[in-house]
């Protein structure tokens, strides 16, 4: 039956000059169809880039977005408009302008894991792979860090000359994840390595032996000599990690680490969407130029 979808979706893809785009939290089903699977800024670079007419994008709205807003002559469908992001929903354009006017001059860096109308609010945006650099890349010595407060901090110990301005909007599923479980998870299996996600809070990213984005969690373990990760980050990643290195063990710091939003997205979803070339997500030109300012400056950062 899903080898029929998959097929189904493949003829689809190729008929409409599609690419599929989907993110590493993605059910392991929609992972395996897709053409590129990656980080948010892995794949805000290949929506930046790609010479497809339509972009799937399986992820939340706000990736959607951000391919919209960078890929402008193609359609953007996002195959469950209802997957959301509760951290982007975290602030408002019109709460990030009275922090504003609370500090003027002050630079604001925007996670991507905010709304487009948030973004053209900003001066820069970053991922989880790349905030350390934007951060550094500003020659103000103050910023305005939005939403995500654990990736702020996170980031933030790396800079101490500079100062932050944080907001609180934090990740409720990297945030499920207790110090507790982890401990627990560090004594059942006492050779094992803790990675985890920056969106983490700050107690539990204290406890790891790394912490990165997404994709920095595949090379880290692909090239470690280690055998044994627990992963604190979504369970999705898991897919790749166990196909990267069948030979090394992986496992999950929580089981609180699942994302209702990043599971909702089926092969049926994907199929229909293709089928009806629905639903698109678009975002108003006013918008979206002042947004890609933002999205423009961050991917003008040279990647490592
Ligand atoms: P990255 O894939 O950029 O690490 O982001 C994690 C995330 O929470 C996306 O929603
Ligand atoms: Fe948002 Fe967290 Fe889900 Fe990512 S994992 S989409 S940050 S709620």
């Amino acid at each position: 039956m899903s080898e029929a979808i998959k097929q189904q979706i493949r003829d689809l893809l190729k008929k409409h000059n599609a690419v599929l785009l989907a993110h590493n939290y993605m059910r392991d089903e929609v992972q395996e169809i897709a053409d590129i699977t990656g980080d948010s800024l892995a794949l805000s670079i290949e929506a930046s880039k790609t010479s497809a007419d339509v972009i799937v994008f399986c992820g939340v709205h706000f990736m959607a977005e951000s391919a919209a807003i960078l890929s402008p002559d193609k359609k953007v469908l996002l195959p469950r408009p209802d997957a959301g992001c509760p951290m982007a929903d975290m602030v408002t354009a019109e709460e990030l302008e009275q922090l504003r006017t609370r500090h003027p001059g002050v630079p604001v860096v925007t996670y991507v894991n905010s709304s487009a109308e948030v973004k053209a609010h900003s001066d820069i945006c970053c991922t989880s792979a790349n905030a350390l650099k934007v951060v550094r890349s500003l020659k103000e010595d103050e910023l305005i860090f939005v939403p995500d407060r654990n990736l702020g901090r996170w980031i933030a110990k790396f800079v101490p000359e500079k100062k932050f301005i944080f907001w609180e909007g934090f990740c409720p599923t990297h945030e499920r994840m207790t110090v507790e479980a982890v401990q627990h998870k560090k004594a059942e299996h006492p050779d094992a390595l803790f990675i985890c996600h920056p969106e983490s809070a700050p107690e539990v990213s204290a406890l790891a032996d790394h912490v990165c984005s997404t994709s920095g969690m595949y090379d880290y373990c692909r090239t470690s000599p280690a055998t044994k990760f627990i992963i604190g980050t979504e369970a999705g990643i898991l897919y790749k990690l166990r196909l990267d290195s069948p030979d090394k063990e992986f496992i999950l710091a929580s089981p609180a680490l699942f994302c209702p939003n990043m599971k909702l997205t089926s092969l049926e979803d994907v199929l229909l969407s293709l089928q009806t070339l629905s639903p698109v997500v678009t975002v108003p030109e006013d918008i979206r130029l002042k947004a890609k300012g933002a999205l423009d400056r961050m991917l003008a950062i040279p990647r490592d």
